[in-house]
């Protein structure tokens, strides 16, 4: 019974100008590999889980080029929001309709946008979450945290569960959002704090009723859109009801509320997780591939540069040199109505420099 969901939202504005608006960050191939991070996210699905129990819930004006990218989606398995409306919204209506089809669903959300490097371990951890749902409880996937990061939510961990088909598990005790770099450090280096890697899996029926609680609304608006009738009745209750939904986060609708509960399981997954947050984060994973650490290396596609006592990554789509002078630690990001250069500690401020140019239009 099991069923993969994945959610290709979010602007992924740090990536920019690579990741824009019309074509964010899930259908580029940020880190070279010949599929973009959402076709690689397919295929990590794709070993799981037949290609007709995998929903993919986008944007509509990301429908077409979903479409072109996964050839084996099915044409009722791709679900179009009218307007970002986070996680929760997104994720929630997905399991609102693998429910209604079948009832004792589990459902397992993979994003769009993250890199996995031991897709076996992965597989692993997977099935061991897929066991430890069958009760009802929300399983999560916990990362060993490696610094400080503030751009992740952590998962506080309690007692081993001592469940035969997933060993490692242990009961959630609650997630912090995001902390500051302060607590970030002291979570980091505690022991008890594990990375939320963004993946749930569970029993689809209990994370609606948990959403039911404590988003009642929400709830009640994904009930009329899946009451419809597929086809033109659908799309236009959607067209009606989603504009007025609560914008929130899967975290603070089900997993914090479900934590709070004693409902939610973290699995240990260990499996080069990232989540491809920004040029620090591609730089880093592009480093390993070609066991270069020092010089200048191109991203994606080969890009001609002449660097002298200069260090860091280049992405262009561009046929032009690119000359790097005296320079350590650079990103340069070039396109064709778009110029990146930044310096690699501060690959999180990007995201300022595209709330300025927005400003200045
Ligand atoms: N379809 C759809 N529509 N998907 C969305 C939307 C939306 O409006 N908003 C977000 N998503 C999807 C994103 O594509 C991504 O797959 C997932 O939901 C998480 O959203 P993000 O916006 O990327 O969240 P985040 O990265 O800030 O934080 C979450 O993920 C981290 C791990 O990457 C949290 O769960 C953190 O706790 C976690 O550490
Ligand atoms: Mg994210």
């Amino acid at each position: 019974h099991f069923h993969a969901v994945i959610p290709a939202g979010g602007s992924g504005t740090r990536l920019w100008p690579v990741s824009r608006a019309h074509a964010p960050k899930f259908l580029h191939d940020v880190l070279g590999v010949g599929r973009s991070l959402l076709q690689s996210t397919w295929d990590r699905v794709e070993a799981l889980v037949s290609p007709d129990r995998i929903t993919v819930v986008t944007g509509a004006p990301h429908v077409q080029a979903v479409r072109e990218q996964l050839p084996r989606l099915g044409a009722d398995r791709i679900l179009a929001e009218p307007s970002p409306k986070d996680s929760a919204a997104a994720i929630g209506l997905a399991a609102m309709l693998i429910a209604d089809e079948d009832p004792d669903a589990i459902i397992g959300s993979f994003s769009a946008d993250h890199s996995i490097t031991n897709v076996d371990e992965f597989t692993a951890v997977i099935a061991q979450a897929c066991a430890a749902a069958t009760g009802g409880d929300i399983v999560t996937i916990g990362i060993t945290p490696t610094y400080p990061a503030t751009a992740y939510g952590y998962i506080r961990t309690g007692p081993l569960l001592a469940l035969p088909a997933a060993p490692a598990a242990r009961r959630a005790l609650a997630f912090v959002e995001k902390p500051a770099a302060g607590r970030a450090r002291e979570y980091t280096y505690s022991g008890s704090y594990r990375w939320n890697a963004g993946m749930f899996i569970a029993r689809a029926d209990a994370l609606l009723a948990v959403m039911a609680e404590q988003a009642p609304e929400l709830h009640a608006g994904l009930r009329e859109i899946a009451d419809a009738a597929p086809g033109a009745e659908r799309e236009r209750v959607l067209a009606e009801v989603w504009p007025g939904l609560e914008k929130k986060a899967i975290d603070y609708v089900v997993a914090e509320p479900a934590a709070a509960a004693g409902r939610v399981v973290v699995i240990p997954g260990d499996f080069g997780w990232d989540d491809v947050g920004d040029f620090d984060s591609v730089a880093k994973l592009r480093q390993p591939v070609r066991g270069e650490e020092h010089g200048v290396f191109s991203v994606g596609r080969e890009v001609d540069v002449v660097d002298i006592d200069a260090s860091g990554v280049v992405m262009s789509d561009q046929d032009r040199l690119i000359a790097i002078v005296g320079l350590h630690d650079v990103v340069v990001v070039d396109t064709a109505d778009a110029l990146l250069v930044a310096a690699r500690s501060h690959a999180q401020d990007v995201k300022r420099a595209v709330a300025r140019a927005a400003e200045i239009g």
